[in-house]
């Protein structure tokens, strides 16, 4: 009958009980969040007279021998104490006695573990903003050296037009930037104070809410504590932004894998990132891109977990909500891992360009370009200038020739306004080029967007 709860119980706790109503086996992680919260509080309750200061030096101390124990793997961490925050405690109590009982005073687990998880997630979110820095960095690395790398440009996984390398990598580099800033958002407006909101309606206790926020790094004091207590949307949020971040990765894992196939030859894998077969001697095999895709999946089902656990929860705190923890450890471990291991498999894999651009040799990549041909220097209505487009292309599949290596005799035959000058037109780079317009593939407006995000990562946005 050793329960910090145990006044107002008969008979001890079941071992059975222990073991199902515990979360200390994993909140531990959240132990320099906890003790640096109870820090806080104790500063903030001798400021107010709560405490006195000969009691305060004992917690600070107290406190401090138990970082030490944790980091030093001595720490005895013991199921029967349900979780981190009464393990923690009745660790400190034993040794410093009475004056450890004083330091739950105007404070609730409630309001604990709200500043625990709330904290550890806000560091989370940078601590990934700048591992997708650093991906990013890699990522530019490799695109500057391939502005002028033809590859097919793709629309339902078929040849569409022809775009460079480096734009194409640009697209992620969109998309993670969408990601930095989701992360970057979620910090700034979860950093609020749950310290103070105790059990769920505050405390009779003179307490200085804006002191404890302003020690713990916090931006400001929550406004309602029966929402503090039971508010789990940060958690949410982290999930949401690690799962959208997950989905681009996974989407650059899967062209990762097929860019590995021998069909589409495009890139190969560094053998320091990629894996052999038990039984097939002559197997390369893109583990990395294919778990990373894996591990997004995962991660949605920890998003989705929660989001189930919080629906229809009455106000205020239920036990329900310990359930938060584990599936943003894991999709937190997830996405650094990931970041980690993508910017190396991407930093060290070779680009083989070559077959890139062969592979834009095929499928009549500039049909566009022979369309915009026929508006621009026949004045031919576009819809008409795609008939005539269809049939050219529908020539170069009985003639087996791409468009772009096809005899201007046959064009002639097809439209006799289409002029020798179209010859130009119809080459693949060319046809990268002509696309100018702001956002555009055209080498020149590629080298702009990896500038911009060159700055980007300066910390200037302009
Ligand atoms: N271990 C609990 C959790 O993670 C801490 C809060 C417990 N509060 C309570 N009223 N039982 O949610």
């Amino acid at each position: 009958m050793d329960k910090m709860w145990s006044g107002r119980f008969s008979t001890s706790a079941s071992s059975l009980l222990d073991q199902f109503n515990a979360s200390i086996m994993y909140d531990r992680k959240l132990y320099r969040e906890d003790i640096d919260g109870s820090l806080a509080h104790a500063a903030m309750l001798t400021k107010q007279g709560i405490l006195n200061t000969e009691e305060f030096r004992q917690i600070t101390e107290g406190l401090n021998q138990i970082v030490s124990e944790i980091e030093s793997d001595v720490f005895e961490w013991n199921i029967a104490d349900e979780d981190l925050h009464m393990g923690i405690e009745k660790r400190l109590t034993a040794i410093i006695g009475d004056a450890g009982k004083k330091l739950h005073t105007a404070r609730s687990r409630n309001d604990q573990v709200a500043v625990d998880f709330r904290r550890f997630v806000i560091r989370k979110n940078l601590e990934i903003v700048e591992a997708l820095k650093l991906l990013m960095t890699e990522v530019i690395v490799v695109a500057e050296k391939h502005t002028e790398t033809l590859i097919p440009g793709m629309t339902h996984l078929q040849h569409a037009q022809p775009i460079n390398f480096a734009f194409h990598l640009a697209a992620y580099l969109a998309m993670f930037t969408r990601d930095i800033e989701r992360f970057e958002s979620s910090a700034k407006r979860n950093n609020v104070s749950p310290l103070g909101c105790a059990a769920l309606a505050g405390t009779p206790h003179d307490v200085d809410r804006n002191m404890t926020a302003s020690i713990l790094g916090f931006d400001s004091v929550s406004i309602n504590c029966l929402d503090t207590v039971s508010d789990r949307d940060f958690a949410l949020e982290i999930l949401f932004n690690i799962a959208t971040m997950m989905m681009h990765i996974s989407r650059l894992s899967e062209e990762l894998v097929m860019w590995s196939s021998y069909e589409f030859g495009f890139v190969e894998l560094s053998d320091a990132y990629s894996t052999g077969s038990s039984i097939m001697p002559q197997k390369k095999n893109p583990d990395v891109p294919e778990l990373l895709r894996g591990k997004t999946g995962r991660v949605y089902g920890s998003l989705m977990g929660l989001l189930t656990v919080m629906k229809g929860l009455p106000l205020a705190y239920n036990k329900d909500t310990q359930e938060d923890k584990e599936g943003v450890f894991d999709a937190v471990e997830t996405a650094e891992i990931s970041l980690e291991i993508l910017k190396e498999a991407i930093k060290t894999m070779e680009v083989k360009s070559h077959n890139m651009e062969s592979a834009c040799a095929v499928g009549h990549l500039s049909a566009t370009d022979l369309a915009d041909y026929l508006v621009e220097k026949c004045d031919i209505p576009f819809r008409e200038a795609h008939f005539i487009t269809g049939r050219a292309v529908a020539k170069g599949e009985e003639l087996k020739t791409d468009l772009s290596a096809m005899d201007f005799k046959y064009l002639k035959e097809i439209d006799e306004r289409i002029n020798e000058d179209v010859m130009e037109y119809l080459g693949l780079r060319h046809s990268m080029n002509a696309r100018t317009s702001q956002g555009g593939t055209a080498t020149q407006r590629t080298k702009e967007q990896l500038q911009y995000y060159k700055n980007y990562l300066q910390g200037n946005k302009e």
